[in-house]
């Protein structure tokens, strides 16, 4: 359906072009340092996987995943059995990428656990530490460090951009937003978590006081002399004697990836420095990260040249023929939700008059038959030249093909033109209710029990996107015409979702409530076809 995009193609190559770095030296059983993690054997979960340069990838982009890694062998926090946790002091690099850094999902944290099973726990907001039932009991055994990129009030978090200090639950012994204070001034400077720039975190604990402090900063700034955060507790109280040392992550419903580049503990002992040199390459996927060194620019940049004139030869050569479509690399993600320009053209025989099925306030709707699936299909083209609201409309769109109810008019996907943006949806032979109810002279007559039918499933679809998926969707513009009926007179709702993108920022408070996506328990999720 969708073209091969080239960037992919530059994507494959970049790796392939990169040295690879050997870099995880176990020293002793109480003091490693990974800076990269290509022969690590790390125990993995989960969406957790490490990718042939190196990366630690937590999650890699599907919705609702969690992933776990730990060191493989415990280490002993404790001299003696039963004895009080000593001091220890870590730091790691990490990185998360989002479509959107301010609605993003869910972070990772830092790992300091008396076992490595986390099975029973749950994704989203749980962050895979928990789950819907397991917040704050003594016997979860954990301390973490969270780089939450998630606001949940059921947690009391302060922000979508915060980092916290969690023992046994995911409510946070303290917490601050991301940044730190620069040690010249003392001036305090905002980081975004999900900006998919590297940055370290510091956790020390101080065995004498329970002190615990958390410092971050950017990769290229030196530990600052002033924590972000700090709290007391006695974690001889959580740990046992033999503790893992890992991460923990999770997604919920937007699409993001989450990366640890290096890690380095020490037990009773200074954390070695991580080495920022052999640190592994993040993909390339919304903005770059740092600075690189000479010797990886000149074979980089004589790859970039070539396959740079060799994207503007395909570009132009697609260009002449025809189906030119507006494809940024962000929508990578969408992929199978992107429809070619050209099936749509082939579907709806070049968006002939014939094929007109009507035109609504949005625009255009036509009918037509997906060249390979043969699939009826409602295709409707919408111009609209804000560049501004396109990606988080296309993240909607992506979000709106999740929900799935016999009452909604399915969305199948997108595709994008310049200027313009068709969305393509599951055909409704009986076209939409106000056919049926002002121009009867086509249409005939419906009668009581059609009518309760119907009635009965906008109820029902109504229902569905207030209460039974785990997102509140406000549709905001139901009217007959926004009704259309299947071959059996069935009320499928369409066009929800759609005043969002027009209507963005008219009314702050209605556009609060999509945008404040209310998280449900799964257990209440029901999904019905
Ligand atoms: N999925 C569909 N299947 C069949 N017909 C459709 C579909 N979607 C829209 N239509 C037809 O196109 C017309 C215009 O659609 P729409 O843009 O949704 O109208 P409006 O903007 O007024 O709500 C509808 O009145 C209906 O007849
Ligand atoms: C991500 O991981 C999950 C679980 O391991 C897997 O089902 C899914 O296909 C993966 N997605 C991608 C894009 O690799
Ligand atoms: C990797 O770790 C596992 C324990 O998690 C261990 O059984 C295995 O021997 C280790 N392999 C190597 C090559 O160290
Ligand atoms: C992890 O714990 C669950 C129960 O919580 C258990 O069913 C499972 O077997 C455990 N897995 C391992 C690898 O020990
Ligand atoms: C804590 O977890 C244990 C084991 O999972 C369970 O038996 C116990 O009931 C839980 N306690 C509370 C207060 O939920
Ligand atoms: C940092 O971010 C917070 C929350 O977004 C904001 O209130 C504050 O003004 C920002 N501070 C600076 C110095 O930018
Ligand atoms: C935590 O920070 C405070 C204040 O900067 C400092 O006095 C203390 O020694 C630090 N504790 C640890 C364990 O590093
Ligand atoms: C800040 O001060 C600490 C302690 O004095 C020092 O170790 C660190 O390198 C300094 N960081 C920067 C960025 O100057
Ligand atoms: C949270 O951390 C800050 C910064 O270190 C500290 O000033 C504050 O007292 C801490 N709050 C709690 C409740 O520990
Ligand atoms: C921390 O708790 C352990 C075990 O409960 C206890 O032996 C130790 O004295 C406590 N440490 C401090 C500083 O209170």
């Amino acid at each position: 359906m969708s073209c091969m995009s080239p960037l992919f193609s530059l994507m494959i190559l970049h790796l392939f072009f990169l040295h690879l770095n050997l870099s995880a030296f176990g020293i002793g059983r109480d003091q490693f340092v990974y800076s990269g993690f290509t022969s690590a054997n790390l125990t993995l979960d989960g969406a957790a996987t490490i990718t042939p340069n190196g990366l630690l990838e937590l999650t890699n982009g599907t919705v609702r995943l969690k992933g776990h890694a730990f060191h493989p062998t415990p280490i002993h926090v404790s001299k003696e059995p039963h004895g009080t946790v000593q001091s220890f002091a870590l730091s790691f690099t990490f990185a998360i990428y989002c479509v959107q850094p301010d609605i993003c999902g869910h972070g990772i944290a830092f790992l300091l656990a008396a076992h490595k099973n986390f099975s029973n726990t749950m994704p989203m907001q749980y962050m895979g530490l928990i789950n819907e039932h397991s917040n704050g009991n003594a016997t979860n055994h954990f301390f973490a460090v969270e780089l939450d990129t998630n606001c949940n009030d059921e947690f009391k978090d302060i922000d979508n951009n915060h980092v916290g200090i969690n023992i046994i639950g995911l409510n946070s012994a303290n917490s601050s937003s991301a940044g730190y204070y620069d040690n010249r001034s003392g001036n305090y400077h905002n980081l975004t978590l999900a900006s998919y720039k590297v940055m370290q975190v510091w956790v020390e604990y101080d065995e004498d006081n329970t002190q615990v402090n958390v410092t971050m900063a950017p990769l290229n700034v030196a530990k600052p002399f002033t924590p972000l955060l700090s709290t007391t507790y006695n974690l001889s109280r959580v740990l046992g004697d033999k503790a893992y040392v890992g991460f923990s992550s999770s997604t919920g419903s937007f699409i993001s990836r989450q990366y640890v580049l290096g890690l380095s503990f020490g037990m009773n002992r200074p954390a070695l420095p991580i080495d920022i040199t052999k640190l592994p390459k993040l993909p390339h996927e919304g903005p770059n990260p740092q600075s690189k060194v000479l010797e990886i620019i000149l074979p980089i940049t004589t790859a970039a040249f070539v396959i740079i004139v060799g994207t503007i030869v395909i570009l132009l050569v697609r260009r002449r023929l025809m189906y030119a479509e507006v494809r940024e690399d962000w929508e990578v993600e969408f992929g199978p939700h992107r429809f070619s320009y050209k099936d749509l053209f082939y579907a709806t025989e070049g968006f002939k008059n014939k094929n007109l099925l009507g035109i609504g306030g949005f625009g255009r709707v036509y009918k037509g038959v997906l060249p390979k699936s043969k699939v009826m299909v409602a295709v409707k083209k919408i111009s609209h030249n804000s560049k501004q609201g396109m990606k988080e409309f296309a993240a909607e769109v992506v979000s709106i093909g999740h929900l799935q109810h016999c009452n909604l008019v399915q969305l199948y996907g997108y595709c994008r033109q310049k200027g313009e943006l068709v969305l393509v949806y599951e055909y409704m032979s009986g076209g939409s209710l106000d056919r049926y109810l002002y121009d009867q002279e086509n249409k005939p007559t419906l009668n009581w029990d059609q009518r309760m039918r119907i009635i009965k499933g906008i109820a029902s679809g109504l229902f569905y996107l207030h209460e039974e998926w785990e997102k509140v969707v406000l549709h905001r513009d139901i009217k007959p015409s926004n009704v259309l009926l299947d071959d059996e007179m069935n009320a499928h709702l369409g066009d929800f979702g759609l005043a969002r993108l027009y209507d963005h920022g008219a009314e702050p408070q209605t556009t609060h409530v999509v945008r404040c996506w209310y998280h449900r328990l799964p257990t209440s999720r029901a999904r019905t076809n």
